[in-house]
């Protein structure tokens, strides 16, 4: 680099000193508020680590630990509290202890995970291949390396609902039989309560050994969770006792989820420190909250196929041009004609009503089935949000740039027939 650049950078002002030092209200490290960040207290948890780790703690005597199954709603602590307790077991075994972490969502089948677990365990001697080997190959070499390895082994199976759901039980009876001959337990961690009952029966016993429930948090709870986050990070006085209020009761309101809480504060943190304001108040909260929402539904939107895009906006024309409850062949008269304009082929009625289930899963529309006498039962859709943000998001597809909209059609002859049938005010 020439003197002149070096100069030039001297004198230069980095743009990105003044989030960091204008302020004096930043006392500790803000990645501390980061939702992947394991904080080491669990205010309101500690019954639940107190049971893992009574289970667990066999394994300090030489002894074999349970199967546990942990269950909970999302955002409820099962992910950071059993990686909070098995970095504390690991401490406590003087690191005699592989500690072996799987997002069930990500490795959903019985050979990726294998292969993972396998290439996770330090024994000195090549990976292997993620692909192209015999079953009986990996068996082999899955038990090898865990005998060879001298260590107790803990698979964490995280969204095991994800894996069963893709690969059926059978995934999970190798895996269970693998570690009960030797020295290793699985802990197996979901969001789906009735998941248990969808397993076979010598898979259910096995896995769920032992089980510890991970009850949603009140908002009291709430609060406390988000003053132990903040505490040695953002200086006291900064954050108004409303705007933490506020905070635990939005996520209390969502099935007392701790994730939402402290994303919310986080998020309403940053933009006041960015705007250089004084006092984080409930406000804020609000305006991080219609930002959250809004980044949560562009961001689910833009990743969707462009016929789930089609149908989306077929649900919201259709919806806006007639009532608030519109009907499948409202929808996919619709979707044909979006479809045609746009140059594509429509897919069948069978496809489009996979696609709304697919929609109303990610939370982009709801359903209602009801019953209309002799038109049988019927499902009213809706989409969630609001429509003129939803079409804006589509829109934002090139696919979509010459779009007029000119063939939308309102469907009033069905709606007159099932009036004498139905009172649609809800
Ligand atoms: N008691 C607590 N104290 C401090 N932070 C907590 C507590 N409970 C949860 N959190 C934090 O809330 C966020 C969500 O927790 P976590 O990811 O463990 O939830 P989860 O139950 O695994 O949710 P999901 O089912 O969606 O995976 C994390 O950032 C976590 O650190
Ligand atoms: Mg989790």
């Amino acid at each position: 680099m020439g003197y002149i650049a070096i100069y030039y950078l001297m004198i230069m002002d980095n743009p990105f000193l003044k989030y960091s030092k204008n302020n004096d209200y930043v006392i500790g490290d803000l990645k501390k508020l980061s939702s992947s960040y394991i904080p080491d207290t669990f205010p309101h948890r500690e019954n639940q680590i107190n049971s893992i780790a009574k289970i667990l703690g066999s394994i300090i005597n030489g002894g074999i630990a349970s199967n546990i199954l942990l269950y909970g709603k999302s955002g409820s602590g099962k992910t950071s509290s059993i990686i909070h307790v098995t970095n504390m077991l690991s401490e406590a075994v003087s690191g005699k202890l592989n500690s072996i972490y799987i997002n069930c969502q990500i490795y959903d089948s019985q050979y990726s995970i294998l292969v993972y677990i396998i290439n996770s365990i330090n024994v000195g001697e090549p990976q292997i291949p993620a692909l192209g080997l015999p079953m009986d190959r990996i068996y082999f070499e899955l038990i090898r390396r865990l005998k060879k390895s001298n260590k107790y082994t803990i698979i964490i199976l995280d969204e095991i609902d994800k894996l069963i759901q893709k690969s059926g039980s059978d995934a999970l009876y190798v895996n269970l039989k693998i570690v009960a001959d030797s020295n290793s337990s699985i802990i197996g961690i979901t969001n789906e309560a009735s998941f248990i009952n969808r397993l076979d029966a010598r898979v259910q016993s096995r896995l769920n050994q032992e089980s510890v429930i991970f009850p949603p948090y009140n908002a009291i709870e709430l609060k406390d969770i988000l003053n132990f986050r903040i505490d040695g990070v953002i200086k006291r006085g900064f954050i108004d006792d409303s705007a933490i209020n506020l905070c635990a009761a939005l996520g209390a309101q969502e099935h007392g989820d701790a994730r939402k809480s402290i994303d919310l504060l986080r998020i309403a943190i940053d933009s006041v420190l960015r705007e250089q304001k004084n006092k984080v108040t409930a406000d804020d909260v609000f305006h991080a909250r219609d930002k959250f929402e809004m980044n949560i539904l562009k961001e689910s939107i833009k990743t969707l196929p462009i016929h789930s895009k089609m149908v989306l906006l077929s649900v919201s024309l259709t919806q806006e041009t007639d009532t608030e409850l519109t009907v499948t062949g409202e929808i996919y008269e619709n979707y044909k004609n979006i479809s045609l304009e746009l140059g594509f082929q429509p897919l069948t009625m069978r496809r489009i009503s996979d696609l709304l289930n697919d929609l109303e899963d990610l939370g982009l529309i709801s359903t209602n089935t009801r019953s209309l006498g002799r038109y049988g039962r019927t499902k009213f859709i809706k989409v969630m949000g609001s429509i003129e943000n939803i079409k804006s998001y589509i829109m934002e597809d090139s696919e979509f740039s010459n779009f007029q909209g000119s063939k939308i059609v309102k469907q009033t002859k069905l709606r007159t027939n099932f009036d004498e049938y139905f009172d649609y005010k809800e």
